[in-house]
């Protein structure tokens, strides 16, 4: 599509010229000869870019502009003034024009200038693009669950992400703690910077202290080259300090002066660095005793628990699961481009009652491995990983068969249980012994010699 300009000089001769040359260049051009009429083009239609001159008729070129930008707010605008008028061009920018040209001008300065500052319109739009899909993609609303452990976390991020507190994320492994410190950073006014991760647990404790502060040329045997660290890259956003648990007790003492003076040293440096950057930590440990048994330093954890969110395991939030389920389906067969497998009832009830020592990562990776296996299949307990027919022996141990007061034959509850798998996979599949010996993981003789000891074949339906 053509980029739209509008002239606006009361000079006709210029004016005529400007669309002329303009047009040529491919840009679909229009032209006013005052500041009423090129509101009333603004009106018709949207511009990308106005160009006008500072002295009109009736009211001037930064009214003007004030005027079409409660229009078209987008509209970038470049003016044109007369030798010796430069302040009140100066005077235009600060009311949002993009630059001026001095007259008389060169047709071909002005192409320029035009060009440059729909680039920049292109570029401020683009970021602003960028901006949304990382919002979404960061957004509250990717933090799945309607459980009150949930709705409290997400509570406590909607309130704390747009300030600058130090934020201390607690929770078990693959509970969503990386995911929420990006909710948090990506929804505070930091988010144009960068929020930078650092896992302080897989990092080797020699080399982490200039992972994170930098150092100095020669400062150590390998440091060829000066490098900055990661509080530095994180400047006006957001260092994530993952695993702080296990920082030595040395770091740590490093990391409270920043986070008390927002200062800090680069390692073979005297010059001290300052820092404007938000802390958000997080630990699968328990902070508190590791300062009892002296791993971790007091006065650090007081410093960092000034806002805890703990992210409780899915264990304790099982109603979250079906909805987890969902959306992990929904993101892994369209990625895949694969239809789903279906999960029935008893599926999702076994899911339910699994403990999920991984929390969501396990989850996450259970779906992502049927949807991959099994797309569009029916899925049934012999498609999930063996850990969870423990599952299943626990229910039956809880549920199914209570032992009344007066004592049971364990024999022929076994029995019958037995004989109720056999004709239940029997019937399965059609009465195909050896798919059925399959299904019940025995071999084919096995099955038959049980199906005539125990008078089976009667059952047939
Ligand atoms: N509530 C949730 N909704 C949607 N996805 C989630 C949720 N919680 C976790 N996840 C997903 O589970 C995976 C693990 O989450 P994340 O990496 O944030 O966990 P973690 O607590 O940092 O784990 P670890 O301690 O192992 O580093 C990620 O892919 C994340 O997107
Ligand atoms: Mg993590």
């Amino acid at each position: 599509m053509k980029e739209r300009i509008l002239v606006v000089d009361d000079e006709a001769v210029i004016a005529k010229a400007l669309v002329k040359h303009l047009s040529r260049e491919g840009y679909e051009v229009d032209s006013a000869s005052d500041g009423p009429e090129a509101i009333e083009k603004h009106k018709e239609k949207t511009f990308d870019l106005m160009l006008t001159d500072l002295k009109l008729p009736s009211f001037s070129g930064i009214d003007l502009i004030r005027e079409s930008k409660t229009i078209n707010p987008d509209l970038s605008c470049i003016v044109m003034t007369g030798y010796g008028s430069i302040t009140t061009a100066v005077e235009a920018m600060k009311n949002g024009a993009f630059h001026y040209v001095t007259k008389p001008f060169e047709l071909d300065d002005v192409s320029q200038l035009i060009a440059t500052a729909l680039e920049h319109v292109r570029l401020q739009e683009q970021n602003r693009i960028l901006q949304r899909q990382i919002k979404t993609r960061y957004g509250f609303e990717n933090i799945i669950g309607t459980s009150d452990e949930i709705k409290e976390v997400l509570r406590l991020v909607n309130q704390v992400a747009d300030t600058d507190s130090t934020v201390l994320i607690l929770g078990e492994s693959g509970t969503g703690k990386e995911l929420v410190a990006k909710a948090i950073h990506y929804n505070s006014r930091r988010s144009i910077k960068s929020m930078v991760p650092v896992n302080c647990g897989a990092i080797p404790e020699n080399l982490l202290e200039s992972e994170l502060f930098g150092h100095m040329k020669g400062s150590f045997t390998g440091a060829i080259n000066s490098k900055i660290g990661r509080f530095e890259m994180a400047n006006g956003g957001t260092i994530f300090l993952d695993e702080i648990g296990d920082m030595s007790l040395r770091l740590q003492v490093k990391i409270l002066r920043v986070l008390q003076e927002k200062k800090f040293e680069p390692v073979g440096s005297t010059k001290t660095t300052e820092v404007d950057v938000r802390i958000i930590a997080a630990t699968n440990q328990d902070l508190e005793k590791l300062a009892e048994k002296g791993q971790f330093r007091e006065d650090l954890f007081y410093r960092l628990n000034v806002i805890p969110i703990t992210i409780p395991p899915l264990r304790h939030r099982i109603c979250d699961i079906p909805l987890l389920v969902e959306h992990f389906l929904k993101i892994f067969s369209e990625s895949n481009k694969l239809p789903p497998p279906r999960l029935d009832d008893d599926m999702l009830e076994t899911l339910m009652k699994y403990k999920w020592p991984g929390n969501v990562r396990e989850l996450e990776n259970t779906i992502e491995r049927l949807t991959v296996l099994k797309p569009g299949k029916t899925i049934t307990l012999d498609d999930l990983p063996e850990k969870f027919l423990e599952v299943n022996t626990v229910m039956m141990r809880h549920s199914a068969f209570p032992i009344p007061d007066d004592g049971i034959s364990l024999k022929n509850v076994v029995d019958d249980f037995e004989n109720t798998l056999i004709l239940k996979a029997l019937d399965k599949t059609g009465w195909n012994k050896n798919k059925a010996a399959n299904l019940l993981k025995l071999n084919r003789t096995t099955l038959v010699e049980k199906i005539k000891k125990k008078q089976l074949e009667k059952h047939v339906n």
